[in-house]
């Protein structure tokens, strides 16, 4: 690691004829000590050679297949804000229509409090709402994003996707998309951020991870009533001289998938209302035992793959899914004791693909966590899915 930044990951410069693999050898990987390509003649490179549509413009460009279009650049956090519904629900208030208690509750999961979203307070609304925080806080504008990419599993509107809408509200016209890995989707967006940026597809990408699970939660179902929640957080990625944003280690156990799961499908559910609302289902103490039995392992490669030590993490977020998991990983990682971690769900509860946005806000708003600060963020859940990395605090 050098001045808290990660290494092994490849940086911003290179010495290389843009476009020309031969005079940069490292151009994917290595070091580029020294090489100097301005961002904007890198760009401009990317575009001539590539071809790009961007605001409307239309850029007409020879075939690229084959061909390298210049060199990587360094991914980077910019900005991150979060939205944390209005209404605090605590265990008491659930235990009114649910057969458990307070202390049950606290215990088997970590949670005291969670927030659920009023009608106003849509996936649009809450997402948009933090996209402006991590803009501000970024020091950009809505009009400096290329991408906005929306990770939820809640989304009611399908057609008309959330990363769309909230582009609409903040006035923007973007590439925008929404992608579902439940739990692990905050984690695969930034992921996929990070290589659109490293390869200059793109220069500004808004992530958000969005959630309101208290629409699909069945208030009566001992597994799960007390756990899941709303909320919105929200990273901007772009390009800094070095590294922010390390490698992605994902996949998935999709062969254990039934164990969680939306129950009855929205198919069977409008083939048959009798079926009731779908709500999810979780097989809890098997999802419980394949986090402990998974999640620890792709820490460790997230963190070689950013080629670092675990002694280099100061802040460790995992998925917020149950405090008796993120104390469990800590242990398995023999991380260290002034390690700061991760513990939103105390308050948020589950929110999916928001949890691990929110969790580093609470951190960086609390002041636990600072500017600069290595995380390993690891996201995990339906699917069965995983995806962690590790990236510097914006
Ligand atoms: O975000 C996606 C990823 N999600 C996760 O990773 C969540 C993983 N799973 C969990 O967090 C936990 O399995 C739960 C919090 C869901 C449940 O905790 P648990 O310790 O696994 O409980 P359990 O289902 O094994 O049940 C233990 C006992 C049972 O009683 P007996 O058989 O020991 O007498 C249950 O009947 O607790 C009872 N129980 C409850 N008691 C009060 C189960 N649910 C409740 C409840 N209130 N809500």
């Amino acid at each position: 690691m050098e001045d808290g930044r990660l290494s092994g990951v490849g940086r911003a410069e290179c010495a290389g004829e843009i476009g020309d693999p031969e005079a940069c050898p490292d151009q994917d990987e290595g070091d580029h000590d020294g090489c100097e390509v301005a961002p904007q003649q890198r760009r401009a490179a990317a575009v001539a050679t590539a071809g790009v549509l961007r605001h409307g413009a239309i850029f007409a460009a020879a075939p690229i297949i084959g061909k390298n279009a210049g060199p990587m650049r360094a991914p980077i956090l910019e900005g991150i804000g979060a939205y944390r519904p209005h209404r605090v629900v605590d265990n008491a208030e659930v235990c009114q229509w649910l057969d458990s208690t307070d202390e049950w509750i606290r215990e088997r999961s970590g949670i005291r409090t969670r927030r659920w979203a009023s009608p106003e307070e849509t996936h649009a609304m809450m997402g948009t709402a933090a996209a402006r925080e991590a803009l501000e806080r970024a020091g950009l504008e809505p009009e400096d994003l290329d991408m906005v990419m929306v990770a939820t599993c809640t989304s009611t509107q399908p057609i008309w996707p959330v990363a769309h809408q909230v582009s609409a509200s903040l006035g923007i016209e973007p590439a925008a998309m929404d992608l579902n890995v439940t739990c692990a989707g905050f984690c695969y967006g930034l992921g996929l951020a990070r290589d659109l940026i490293r390869g200059g597809t793109v220069d500004h990408v808004l992530v958000i991870g969005v959630e309101r699970l208290s629409d699909i939660t069945d208030r009566t179902d001992r597994g799960t009533a007390f756990i899941f929640a709303d909320g919105a957080g929200a990273v901007v990625i772009g390009s800094g001289s070095e590294t922010g944003v390390g490698p992605p280690v994902w996949g998935s156990s999709a062969k254990r998938g039934e164990t969680l799961l939306l129950s009855p499908s929205y198919a069977e559910f409008i083939a048959d209302k009798d079926l009731g609302k779908p709500s999810i289902r979780m097989q809890g103490r098997r999802v419980f035992h394949w986090a402990g039995e998974t999640i620890p392992s792709v820490a460790r490669a997230a963190v070689e793959a950013a080629g670092m030590q675990m002694g280099d993490i100061d802040v460790f977020v995992p998925h917020q899914a149950n405090q008796r998991i993120t104390d469990l990983l800590v242990r398995s990682l023999g991380l260290d004791d002034d390690v700061v971690v991760g513990q939103d769900i105390v308050d948020s509860g589950n929110t999916s693909s928001a949890s691990i946005p929110l969790a580093v806000h609470r951190l960086l708003a609390d002041g636990k966590a600072h500017s600069g600060d290595v995380a390993l963020l690891i996201g995990f859940g339906g699917g069965l899915s995983f995806c962690g990395q590790v990236v510097v605090l914006p």
